[in-house]
């Protein structure tokens, strides 16, 4: 097969994939953090299809290898970059390779995080630390190295945070998690308002559960709650990344050009049903 037939096919299955044009995000580049497995590689995948350069964002090199291999036929130029989104320094050595390597930065996911099924009073102090350090810590370290770049980008600079419902309604069983999103919604209202005057958008999207996800592995499945959670879905069904994803494009495009400071929930009406495990 010529190098035209090969691009043309790419092109048409990403097309079949997308409800977007796949310009949509075309000379954007996005930095993602947790890029190289569940949501985050779902949104690398789409991010891709629709144009932009992808920075990829892990702490295992071989886990971020294999997620450039699936993101290839894509099209994407892709960079790797394995950091701790705890480790600040690390943070701004990304963001300095990313507009080193693609001239600028458009749209930070911050995606990374860490969460499992304790009850509080099992909770260490360094189990608790750990997650606020990954959720909250490592946010607000990419949104302060990244501050500067952003402000640069010729769309307006996006922010995107992944959050979740429980950060309103706490979360028994993962409090640590709920406090930690708790602080995100709080530093995405805040940045909308401080970093509107330097046309960045900042919003959270606050998904349910995703099908093939470490989330939904390890806090439902491996202690047999999937069936149950599944039954506290309003529409019957957990999502796919690309729900995620093709919402996380929305924000990203000129069509979220008038919307910062915003919760989009993408969670099939889980959180209307309540109910805790
Ligand atoms: C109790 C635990 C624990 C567990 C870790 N700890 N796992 N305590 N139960 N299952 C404690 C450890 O004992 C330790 O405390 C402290 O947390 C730090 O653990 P380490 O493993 O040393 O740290 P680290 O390598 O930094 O990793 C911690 C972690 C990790 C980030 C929490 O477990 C992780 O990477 N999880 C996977 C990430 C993940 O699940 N991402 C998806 C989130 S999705 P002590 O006191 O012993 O030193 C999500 C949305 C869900 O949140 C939506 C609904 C489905």
């Amino acid at each position: 097969m010529d190098l035209n037939t090969q691009a043309e096919g790419a092109a048409n299955a990403n097309s079949a994939r997308l409800v977007f044009r796949d310009d949509l995000l075309a000379g954007r580049t996005a930095i993602i953090t947790g890029g190289s497995s569940g949501i985050g590689l779902g949104i690398a995948e789409v991010f891709g299809m629709l144009g932009a350069n992808l920075v990829l964002v892990g702490r295992k090199v071989d886990k971020l290898e294999d997620a450039r291999q699936i993101l290839e036929p894509t099209g994407a130029q892709i960079m790797t970059v394995s950091s701790d989104v705890r480790d600040y320094d690390s943070t701004q050595d990304v963001v300095q390779q990313t507009v080193e390597r693609f001239g600028g930065l458009d749209i930070l996911v911050n995606n990374a995080a860490g969460n499992f099924h304790c009850p509080f009073e099992a909770l260490t102090p360094n189990g608790w630390r750990a997650v606020i350090d990954i959720d909250l810590n490592g946010t607000f370290n990419f949104c302060h190295t990244a501050f500067q770049a952003l402000k640069r980008s010729a769309w307006g600079g996006r922010i995107i945070n992944i959050s979740l419902s429980q950060a309103a309604s706490g979360w028994p069983g993962s409090a640590h998690a709920a406090s930690a999103k708790a602080g995100v919604t709080a530093l995405t209202r805040s940045l909308a308002v401080e970093w509107g005057p330097h046309a960045i958008r900042v919003n959270n999207i606050l998904p349910g559960p995703i099908e093939n996800t470490e989330g939904l592995r390890r806090l439902y499945e491996v202690r047999n709650e999937a069936s149950k959670e599944l039954e506290r879905m309003a529409l019957g069904h957990f999502g796919q990344t690309d729900d995620i994803a093709q919402a996380c494009a929305y924000l990203a495009s000129p069509a979220g050009n008038f919307i910062t400071g915003c919760d989009l929930t993408v969670d099939g009406g889980r959180w209307l049903k309540r109910g805790w495990v």
